[in-house]
């Protein structure tokens, strides 16, 4: 009965073991052991000692033949039976085997026999810090225009370490520089790093920037892994074109041909493309400028497009701009100096002109005249000179006046006209000149007397000689001219006051012919003298005389008739006269002197004598030699 009892204790007991047993299979299941080793650990890396961790004797152990069971053969571990070491069977790479995922914990089971027990376990694989940060692109390029203000982030592609945890990515840092700093911002995936501009770009200054990121893992050490930022700086127009310098000075000189090149401006644009690109033009430029200025747009060429004239325009300034393709523009002045040229020859304006000029006065003003030259300089310094052989001087007064004056009395009847060249010459070189001349009469003064051709003279006449004979002729000439020459000639009253000389003697105021009144007597009066004189026409008059002396020559006594007045009437004689001395006119212009002889109606031409000088040739003894011609011409009755 006892044994019954016991046998029922001894199964009891059995039901209860396997009860705990199967419990402790069910308690395995749910709390599985844990065992962790870290990963990379060389293979027969000593993982844990089942002897002590499941409470079993050495041999036991041996004798149940331990086996371990992973689902997919994932880990590949062996037991020791001996010692009861379980140990890696090759190395384990966490992040292979569980990627991100944290912790690595690999489930497996480790079975024993006779009787069946399975112990549920799991390894967990520690994390090691074996993978650096690493950058996909190891040139991260970004490209930001140099107009982007401070304060501007820009993201950048992160760097991966599969490493977890501390061992994975912790920190980024970038090298020194002047323009970013790093902003990092957590994010569900991770630290993100973002560039942040501090200070504003300069495409000018530093058309690109490189900059090195490097992340950081927080291992112990920390492993890093870096990429190149490659910071594009992209232009903006942000400077206007400037000029090499601000102002040109340049000298042209006058008369140069068009096209002539005055000079070349150049700007610089630091920025690049279109927005560096300049083009020229004139910049607030008067209509004058325009037309006299061209400016290549490109090459910066100042071209003349008409001549330059001294004279005209002295200085030019020329505004020129330079605008970029974005619209900025710079200026800059040339400062155009016309130089002088010797192109004008000196001018004469004669302002006060005679034409006449009295003789015997001094220091007369004959002209005043003034010069110029528009040109400069030497090129418009004159010289002023005439002949020197004149009797005339150049006198310089204000500015570039000169009067033209006589130097002394001029005598009319030595020379009566002058041909005065004025001459100015400039200095330039070549010296131009300009001559122009001018004619002085000088105007006659009534300043000599008439001249006798003889001091006196004496005439013969025989005596009962006709009534109106020509005794002789007188003459005087006077060296003045006109009015002042126009002698006059007359009898001045005799020495001898009882002379009756009006009764014998008349002269030819214009002439000077002598005429005898009346038939003379030699036996009465021999001889006789007269006083002739000859006065000009001038104011006052000028006058001299001569002595004319009269001799009778004997002839017979008979007295012939004398009639008087010694004029004839025109052309035609009265028949009643006998032996008839006379003058007469023919016409207009004809005086003649004639004589007939014979009975009343028998009239016989005895001779007839022209008195005008220009009228017939006359023979050595004053008388006609036509008196034949003469005679067919009068009608006698
Ligand atoms: C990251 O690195 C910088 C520079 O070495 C350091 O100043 C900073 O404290 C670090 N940050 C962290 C979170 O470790
Ligand atoms: C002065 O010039 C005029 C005109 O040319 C000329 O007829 C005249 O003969 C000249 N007189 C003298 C004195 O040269
Ligand atoms: C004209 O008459 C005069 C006076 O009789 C005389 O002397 C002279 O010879 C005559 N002339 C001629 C040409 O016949």
């Amino acid at each position: 009965m006892e044994a019954g009892k016991e046998k029922e204790g001894v199964q009891t007991q059995r039901q209860v073991l396997l009860f705990f047993v199967l419990l402790g299979i069910a308690q395995a299941d749910f709390e599985p052991r844990h065992y962790s080793v870290a990963e990379e650990m060389e293979s027969g890396s000593f993982v844990v000692n089942l002897l002590k961790d499941l409470g079993l004797e050495i041999g036991e152990l041996a004798a149940r033949g331990p086996r371990v069971i992973s689902k997919g053969k994932k880990l590949n571990l062996q037991v020791d039976r001996q010692t009861g070491d379980m140990l890696l069977n090759e190395k384990m790479d966490r992040e292979e085997l569980c990627g991100h995922t944290e912790p690595c914990v690999l489930p497996f089971q480790v079975l024993l026999e006779n009787p069946l027990q399975i112990f549920q376990a799991e390894l967990q694989i520690r994390d090691i810090n074996d993978n650096c940060p690493v950058f996909l692109d190891k040139e991260i390029i970004l490209k930001i225009s140099e107009s982007i203000p401070p304060g501007t982030t820009f993201l950048i592609e992160r760097a991966q370490d599969l490493d977890v945890g501390s061992n994975g990515l912790q920190n980024y840092t970038i090298s020194p520089n002047f323009h970013f700093h790093l902003k990092l911002q957590d994010s569900p995936d991770g630290l993100l790093p973002q560039l942040v501009l501090d200070k504003a770009l300069d495409r000018e200054e530093q058309p690109e920037i490189r900059l090195t990121l490097t992340a950081l893992d927080g291992g112990t050490p920390p492993k890093s892994g870096s990429a190149q930022v490659r910071i594009e700086v992209l232009d903006v127009n942000d400077h206007a074109p400037e000029f090499a310098k601000l102002l040109y000075e340049v000298q042209v000189p006058e008369n140069s041909p068009i096209g002539f090149l005055v000079a070349i401006v150049s700007a610089n644009d630091v920025d690049i493309g279109t927005n560096g690109q300049l083009s020229y033009t004139l910049f607030q430029a008067s209509e004058n400028i325009r037309k006299t200025f061209r400016i290549n747009a490109e090459s910066g060429e100042l071209l003349l497009t008409q001549k330059l004239d001294f004279e005209a325009v002295q200085t030019y300034t020329v505004n020129i701009q330079a605008t970029d393709g974005g619209g900025l523009s710079g200026s800059c002045v040339v400062f155009v100096q016309v130089m002088d040229l010797n192109d004008n020859p000196p001018e004469l304006t004669m302002s006060t002109l005679l034409s006449h000029i009295p003789e015997n006065l001094q220091d007369i003003v004959v002209a005043v005249f003034s010069v110029s030259d528009p040109d400069s300089g030497d090129n418009g310094r004159m010289v002023c000179f005439i002949q020197d052989d004149l009797p005339f001087f150049l006198k310089r007064s204000v500015e570039n006046f000169y009067t033209l004056v006589s130097k002394e009395a001029l005598d009319r009847e030595e020379r009566a006209e002058y041909n005065i060249t004025i001459t100015v010459t400039d200095l330039g070189s070549p010296r131009l000149k300009t001559e122009h001349t001018i004619r002085v009469l000088v105007s006659d003064v009534n300043d000599n007397a008439p001249t006798f051709t003889q001091t006196s003279y004496t005439l013969f006449v025989r005596e009962n000689n006709s009534p109106g004979l020509h005794l002789g002729t007188v003459s005087a000439t006077d060296r003045d001219a006109g009015t002042n020459a126009q002698v006059t000639y007359s009898l001045l009253p005799p020495r001898d006051p009882h002379l009756a000389l009006a009764s014998l003697v008349s002269i030819h105021a214009d002439r000077g012919h002598l005429f005898a009144l009346r038939a003379l007597d030699f036996e009465a009066l021999r001889a006789f003298e007269v006083r002739v004189g000859a006065a000009d026409a001038g104011s006052p008059a000028l006058s001299s005389e001569a002595l004319v002396r009269v001799e009778v020559l004997d002839d017979n006594d008979h007295a012939p008739l004398v009639l008087y007045p010694p004029s004839v009437p025109e052309g035609r004689f009265p028949s009643h006269l006998v032996d008839v001395c006379g003058t007469g006119t023919l016409s207009q212009s004809y005086q003649y002197e004639v004589c007939l002889t014979g009975a009343s109606g028998t009239n016989e031409f005895k001779y007839l004598k022209p008195i005008l000088p220009n009228f017939l040739s006359q023979g050595a003894d004053g008388v006609s030699e036509t008196n034949a011609s003469f005679r067919n011409s009068f009608e006698f009755s």
